[in-house]
Parts: structure tokens; sequence; C-alpha cells
């Protein structure tokens, strides 16, 4: 038996993808930008496994067997398989893996029902525990064009740091793809804050949802032509310069733009809900007593706030978030004490009810190989 395991990250974006040019090759309408968070708190831990007496591919998710019938997974496995191929026909001692049955197993460390990314790090981790199996000489440019087949957001999930998806030209995608814009290193004192938003209702899928975006709103086609591609460049160069001020402000209005532009679809789609709506006020006026921006909220389809802002001002902004949600889980492990107490005039004390949990997070690093694994060496999944 040969196996591989690899961790990979979940990532958030600031400057949001959302609408297909081609649903098949899931290729994007326009380019985006995401953080990459830490895998301390957010990540998926997957063990490729490949044995020629395995009987069929198998993947099992969180210790459940799931389906692998998906034309996304598909495409993936079909592309992984076709490259390793393509190895061992130039070097025929090379053992026939890309003939082989696959056993994937594959582990969230954080509640996948917290409506977190979690396709995200679900699909880089599996197509990079696979190219590790496959001793895949292909970069993470490279695989993360097949990440994309599975989802979009995932490609962006291949690095660490600040990820950009080059939304690219060619009619087959081979240049729509993730590449770096600046490394962990070079800004790791940027945090993030999640905060988990109950909510009842089901939220619409984001596949259909863009689909629906871009059949339907006027106001998408402004923003894909007119307002990302300025945003693109203008967001990149305020990674690079490390000012969180422009960096806080753009994040802040692509969430609006993307959220508009779901508003604008016909039927419209919500994803914000009150307390939504409650953390974005309690943010602007948090920079407006400020005078400076110095946190920014983004929202994907879902109502949970994500907060980024930088370590220097973390007393105040954690420190607010602290103030008004301090009955909610997720502090256990922080050291409350340095904190200051914000209170931001006409919030209601009762906002905390909204919120189910806190994630308290960073900027964090690309895909990992690990000795940790999920299968044993029969070939029997570890429970
Ligand atoms: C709002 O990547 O989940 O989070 O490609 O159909 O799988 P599919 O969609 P998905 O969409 C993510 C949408 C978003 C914005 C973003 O992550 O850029």
């Amino acid at each position: 038996m040969y196996s591989a395991s690899v961790t990979a990250p979940v990532n958030i974006a600031t400057l949001k993808y959302w609408g297909k040019r081609d649903k098949d090759l899931n290729l994007p309408t326009n380019s985006s930008i995401s953080v990459t968070l830490s895998q301390k708190d957010l990540r998926t831990l997957t063990t490729a496994a490949t044995c020629e007496s395995f009987i069929k591919d198998e993947l099992y998710l969180n210790g459940n067997l799931e389906s692998l019938e998906s034309p996304r997974t598909q495409a993936c496995l079909a592309d992984l398989r076709r490259l390793r191929a393509e190895l061992e026909a130039a070097n025929t001692s090379l053992p026939k893996l890309s003939q082989f049955k696959l056993r994937i197993v594959s582990e969230n460390n954080f509640p996948t029902a917290a409506g977190l990314a979690s396709s995200a790090a679900g699909f880089a981790a599996l197509i990079t525990a696979i190219a590790k199996l496959y001793e895949l000489p292909q970069d993470m440019s490279e695989l993360s064009k097949i990440a994309r087949k599975g989802s979009g957001s995932a490609c962006r999930s291949l690095f660490g740091g600040f990820v950009a998806w080059e939304m690219g030209e060619l009619k087959n995608g081979e240049d729509s793809k993730a590449v770096e814009v600046a490394p962990l290193s070079h800004w790791p004192t940027l945090k993030a804050a999640i905060l988990v938003v109950s909510d009842d209702k089901k939220d619409t899928p984001s596949t259909t949802g863009m689909q629906t975006t871009v059949k339907t709103s006027d106001l998408f086609q402004y923003r894909i032509n007119e307002v990302v591609p300025k945003r693109f460049e203008e967001m990149k160069q305020s990674i690079l310069n490390k000012e969180f001020e422009t960096f806080g402000e753009l994040t802040m209005k692509d969430s609006n733009s993307f959220h508009a532009v779901c508003l604008d679809s016909y039927p419209p789609i919500f994803y914000l809900n009150d307390t939504s709506k409650r953390i974005i006020k309690l943010i602007h006026k948090l920079n407006e007593q400020e005078g400076k921006i110095i946190a920014a909220y983004t929202f994907d389809a879902g109502p949970n706030a994500v907060i980024y802002y930088d370590e220097s001002n973390e007393s105040k902004v954690l420190g607010l978030i602290h103030t008004y949600f301090n009955q909610v889980g997720g502090w256990e492990k922080f050291d409350t004490t340095t904190l200051e107490k914000v209170i931001i005039e006409g919030t209601s004390s009762d906002i905390y009810k909204g919120v189910s949990r806190i994630i308290l997070t960073s900027i964090g690093g690309g895909p990992q190989v690990t000795n940790e694994s999920l299968i044993d060496q029969d070939g029997k999944v570890i429970a």
C-alpha cells in the first residue's frame, strides 16, 4: 500500500469570486483575492492511499462514507490519474498507481456545520494529498487548476498568505489559476476573528446562487467589468504595501458589492441576516470612533462575519468584540485581560444572542505534508 497525508487551510476572500463563465470547467467571471487562515484553528487533514487490492474508490469524510460520484470530484481524480499515468509512461519502473483504486479519508478540525468554507480546504487537501501520493512534479499553481474544478474557491487554498485567483482568458481554463500575492511572512500580524452567526434557514448554495446572479443581475455586469478589475490591482498593491486602511476599505466595499449583486438577482438572494447587519454597523462605528480603519468585515454566502485586523490594534478590535460577545464560546484559550472595554453608543447588549461561537485566528500557511495518517498500514480507516 502507498499513502500520503496532507493538511490544507481555509481561505476567506477579500475580493469575492461570484459568477462562472464556464460551469463545467469552473471558470470565473472575475479574478479574486483571499487570505489563507491558520491551520491551527481551521484545517482539513486528508490521507490518500492506493493499493492493487482496493476494489473501488472510496471517500470517508469526518467518519462517514461519502459519494465520489459528483462530476466535480470525478474531474479532479481523472486529472490526477492522467498526470500520474504520464509519469508512469515516461518511467516504466514506476508502480502503476494510476490504475489502482484510491481510499481517501478526510477530517476537519472544526465543525463542518458552522458554515465555514470547508469545501475549499477539503478539495485543496484532496488534490494535494493525491498529488503527493502520486509524486507529481507539478507546482501549486498547476495543481490549483485541478482544485478549481472541484470548487472555485478551493484553488486559492493551495497557497498560504495572500492569494489571487487569476480568472484567465482561455476557453480551456489553462490560465485560470491561483498565484501567491505575498507569503505569510510578508504580513504575519494580520489576524481574523470569525463570528459564527446562528441561522435556521438554509442558504442558497453558492453554485446556484451565482448562476442566478449571472443570468439576472444588471448590476453584476458593472461589478465584473468596472469595479473588480480596478479593485483587484488596488487590493494587491495595498497588500504589498501593508496598508491596512486601504486593504480594509476595499475588503468591506467588495463584501458589500457582492451582497448587492445578490440582492439585485431575481429572485433576490439574501445571505446577511439582522445580526450580520448589526455587526457591519458595529465595525463602521468602531472605525469612525478611531478616526481610521482598524477593522474590516467580510461575509461569504452566509451570515458569518470574518473581521480582519492587524495585531497592533488587537486590544481595541478584540476589545470591542469581547465587550459585546464575551458570553459566546471561543475565548477560552485567549487572555482577555489585556483587552480594552470598547463601548459603541446605541448598541443593544443582546447582540451576542445572534452569534453562536467566536473563532480567533490569523493568517496562515499553505498545505503541508504530515506524518499524521488517517489510514493504518493494513489500509483500514483509523477511527
Ligand atoms: C462567496 O467556491 O463555493 O465564498 O465554485 O461553485 O464551488 P463553486 O463555488 P464556491 O464559491 C465561493 C463564493 C464565495 C466567494 C469566494 O470565496 O471568493
